[in-house]
């Protein structure tokens, strides 16, 4: 095995569906209010993938964003992560059928489900392949499409999510910038509050099922909520402290985009402004998998991340999942941006 080595992001891209729904669109199909919505989650609209669309497609052009923008050639990808809960299969992997559309000849491909948590939970995979020195250049994909598993008689869910796909190219740093540490964790005792009852192996998708509408996304929203606003103080925290820095030597938390009362209940705890927290919920919804390096992809555009910087990358969510990634930034600024 090679030395420790440390995996900067050399690239990042992000592609969206052209479809709005706002939430006016929204009370026409489910008993809600727009004000409801935007006062209890910060969101006003999220795009909406159109039938003959899938996964697949919608991910191809932030790829190819990301390794362009990497300076790399298709074939010099060595991994793809593909983190997503709303596969386009079950088999094959959604990462597998990107590699040939993208022509990553050389890269091993798969699948990682961690729900909203997957890109950290991704991105830190692929930072223990380039340390052990087994990849130079790994493809971190987050993409999901929750609106396809949505049942849009349910006001507790259907508001709340949108699909988007954003990635990031980690390759080997040259100096001390890149991400320096991960910490990654799960509670399965609250598995069951975001959950699709029906369509795994378990149980199979019986017209029974089907009628009492199990083949679609269920969560408890408070006890997530109550989960999501603990933990993400609480890891903030644990990686401040474990690697001697406070949250002023934070530049900028790219968060997972759940709920815009989630990020305002951890900046309060931290006596810190909001802005803090990159914030793009308003537009795009909760985007799953694809939250994070969609933020990340945004910041970068708006100028918000130079070079030096220390990020936090934060998920939480499913399973229950949760992650954080701090990354001392290095020269990539996002040329097509
Ligand atoms: C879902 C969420 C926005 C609900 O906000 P909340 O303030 O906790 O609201 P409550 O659950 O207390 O519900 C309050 C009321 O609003 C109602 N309500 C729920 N959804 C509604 C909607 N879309 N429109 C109008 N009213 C709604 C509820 O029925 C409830 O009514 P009741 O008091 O008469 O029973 C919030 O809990 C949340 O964001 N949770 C995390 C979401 C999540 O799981 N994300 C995925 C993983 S990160």
């Amino acid at each position: 095995m090679k030395a420790l080595r440390r995996a900067v992001i050399t690239g990042t891209g992000m592609s969206l569906p052209d479809h709005v729904v706002t939430n006016q669109d929204l009370e026409k199909i489910v008993d809600t209010t727009d004000e409801w919505i935007i006062t209890r989650t910060g969101i006003r609209e999220r795009r909406q993938i159109q039938e003959g669309q899938t996964l697949l497609e919608l991910s191809i052009p932030a790829a190819k964003q990301a390794i362009a923008n990497a300076n790399l050639k298709p074939e010099e990808i060595d991994l793809i992560i593909f983190a997503s809960f709303t596969p386009d299969y079950q088999v094959p992997a959604t990462a597998c059928m990107l590699q040939d559309r993208l022509g990553c000849i050389h890269a091993a491909a798969f699948d990682l489900q961690a729900a909203c948590t997957g890109f950290v939970y991704a991105s830190s995979v692929a930072m223990q392949f380039i340390a052990t020195g087994n990849c130079n250049h790994v493809l971190v994909i987050g993409g999901d499409v929750t609106t396809r598993i949505l049942d849009f008689t349910d006001r507790n869910s259907c508001v709340l999510f949108g699909d988007g796909v954003g990635a990031a190219v980690f390759s080997p740093a040259q100096g001390d910038e890149g991400a320096f540490d991960s910490l990654l964790g799960a509670v399965g005792s609250g598995a069951e509050h975001i959950m699709i009852p029906v369509g795994g192996s378990a149980r199979r998708p019986t017209e029974e099922a089907i009628r009492n509408r199990e083949h679609y996304l269920k969560i408890n929203g408070k006890e997530v909520f109550k989960f999501s606003t603990k933990i993400v103080g609480d890891i903030i925290d644990e990686m401040l402290t474990r690697n001697n820095l406070t949250l002023d030597d934070v530049a900028l938390i790219i968060p997972h985009q759940a709920n815009i009362r989630i990020l305002e209940s951890a900046a309060k705890r931290f006596n810190c402004p909001i802005e803090k927290f990159y914030v793009n919920i308003d537009r795009y919804g909760n985007t799953v998998a694809a939250s994070i390096p969609m933020a990340l992809h945004e910041a970068l555009a708006e100028g918000r991340i130079k070079e030096g910087d220390i990020i936090l990358l934060i998920g939480f969510g499913g399973g229950l999942t949760y992650g954080i990634m701090p990354i001392r930034w290095g020269k990539y600024t996002c040329p097509t941006c």
